[in-house]
């Protein structure tokens, strides 16, 4: 609130320049009661209300202008003791919706906290600010002139945002996974048929115009990045760089109108992606947005953009979106194949026939995860653990140790395994426990003896594979379906989900807001 007890105000981000408008205002009477950067807020509308002149329109018009005012980021809603019906909201570079119901409207940072009383929506441009009553919107932009807004209908269900008898988000959403990973296919892939993305509609020159392809994300996102650049690579014989969308964004990075950049966001909000986005497009490089959420901020951004189809992910550990994303990206790899023919049709065509056959495959990992839950009971007391694998597999090993990090706060690594003698098996000793991805044929080999190199050394094992091995070597195996090793993270990484989210279970955390954790990361 304003000191004068007259303005409220809600904030989401981060008002950069604070510090300056504090001191400024400080000079002219206003005094603080918190450290925080919201407080100046309500207290520069109340210096731009007391200062204008006008009539009409007087919050609206002394909200732009403190906002005129504000750097870095923001979501905002402001009420008035002098407008008792009127809300006005702004919005710029944090997400904001405004639902629509009868004689009532809503605003929230996110659809699904609103997908219980409404399915239209208004979504606002960055600069964007609105004027809501029970029964009335209007919109402005930046130099508030009047826009219209095209009202959006939101396909989700209701049911998706509940638990539907799960006890955690985090367990619904991995269980949903056959079921998100066949929408995400939905009618862009079908027996016999060519991989369709009309939508996108790449000649093959436009293809073999780039010669590189930029994979930029934060987090989990940016590992499903890790684990579609081998068959980006095999299936389009362009090289492709994974990036983290905070390095990629002040790195200067090598980009221009040969470069294809794909930023991937379950959001559509992360701040980092977006930013770098918007460095690629200045530089001239082709950009394709995929998310997992209709209208985000990203798919304003992008010259393309594909959406996920995942449906709603409301736990913070991202599970479903993950082998969304790679599902997705799979089958934007397979279209360029198809476009660009440089690769046998017979290896095309067996990846595109294993695609189809994976939400089955994830039903049957699904269907028994006793042994899962029986080794994180043995392990959760532990400080420390490694995940340990070559080719998809470690970038597997790197998403199921973000997993146990983030809700579980074990300290965790993941290794290539290959790695193994340059330095981290000098932390294997008696009793730490190592976890083994084991699902390319052509590496197993090399694997085992990696794993065989911390057994000696007294480590526990625990090895998900789909290959033949001695399992009287390890204290686990956890076997899931065969599949095209390049595909198999989208199988592998599921018991290793299930894993984390048990020892969350045996620790008694709370699974789906862990500790400083936001599910939308929308300030840098
Ligand atoms: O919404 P985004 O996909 O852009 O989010 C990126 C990361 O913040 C996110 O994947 C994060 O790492 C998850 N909490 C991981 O489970």
């Amino acid at each position: 609130m304003d000191n004068s007890n007259s303005f409220s105000v809600v904030h989401n981000g981060i008002i950069e320049n604070y510090q300056e408008l504090k001191e400024f205002l400080i000079s002219n009477g206003y005094h603080f009661l918190s450290q925080t950067d919201t407080e100046i807020i309500p207290n520069l509308i109340h210096y731009y209300y007391t200062k204008t002149t006008e009539n009409t329109d007087k919050l609206l018009n002394a909200v732009h202008l403190a906002c005129k005012d504000l750097k870095g980021s923001y979501a905002i809603e402001v009420i008035c003791k002098d407008y008792p019906d009127t809300m006005i909201v702004a919005r710029k570079d944090s997400p904001l919706v405004i639902g629509v119901g009868s004689e009532e409207n809503y605003i929230s940072s996110d659809i699904p906290a609103i997908l219980s009383y409404t399915k239209n929506f208004y979504l606002l441009n960055d600069g964007d600010l609105a004027k809501l009553s029970k029964d009335a919107i209007s919109f402005y932009d930046a130099n508030l002139s009047p826009i219209s807004k095209e009202l959006k209908s939101i396909e989700w269900d209701v049911f998706a945002c509940e638990k539907d008898g799960y006890e955690d988000f985090m367990l619904k959403e991995i269980y949903e996974q056959p079921k998100s990973v066949r929408e995400t296919i939905g009618s862009r892939l079908k027996k016999n048929e060519k991989v369709n993305f009309d939508d996108i509609g790449f000649t093959k020159e436009t293809l073999e115009k780039f010669n590189k392809i930029y994979l930029v994300a934060c987090g989990t996102a940016m590992h499903a990045g890790l684990a579609v650049k081998p068959i980006l690579e095999k299936l389009c014989h362009i090289p492709v760089i994974v990036d983290i969308a905070s390095e990629f964004r002040y790195r200067e990075p090598l980009i221009d109108k040969n470069t294809l950049c794909i930023f991937i966001s379950q959001s559509g909000e992360t701040a980092d992606t977006i930013a770098a986005l918007k460095l690629s497009k200045n530089e001239g490089a082709t950009t394709i947005a995929i998310s997992n959420v209709i209208g985000s901020s990203i798919t304003r951004e992008a010259d393309f953009t594909i959406y996920t189809h995942a449906g709603p992910e409301i736990a913070v550990a991202s599970t479903k979106a993950y082998t969304s994303q790679i599902t997705l990206l799979t089958l934007l790899a397979l279209y360029f194949a198809e476009v660009l023919e440089c690769v046998p049709v017979e290896i095309v065509n067996n990846i595109k026939e294993e695609l189809l056959l994976l939400p089955e495959k994830i039903s049957e990992v699904l269907k028994d995860s006793s042994k899962v839950k029986e080794f994180a009971h043995k392990v959760y007391t532990e400080k420390d653990m490694f995940f340990l694998g070559r080719g998809t597999d470690y970038a597997v090993a790197m998403e199921a140790s973000l997993k146990l990090k983030e809700i579980s706060y074990i300290h965790s690594e993941a290794y290539a395994a290959g790695e193994l003698k340059h330095g981290p098996i000098a932390l294997i000793e008696n009793g730490v426990t190592v976890i083994g991805i084991l699902t390319d044929p052509y590496l197993v080999e090399k694997s085992v003896s990696n794993l065989q190199e911390v057994i000696t050394r007294g480590a526990k094992t625990l090895v998900i594979t789909n290959q033949e091995l001695n399992t009287a070597n390890y204290d686990e195996v956890i076997n899931i379906p065969n599949t095209n090793s390049l595909i198999s993270p989208i199988l592998s990484v599921i018991p290793l989900q299930l894993f984390s989210y048990y020892i969350s279970k045996e620790k008694g955390l709370d699974v789906d807001k862990p500790r400083n954790l936001a599910k939308s990361v929308t300030v840098e």
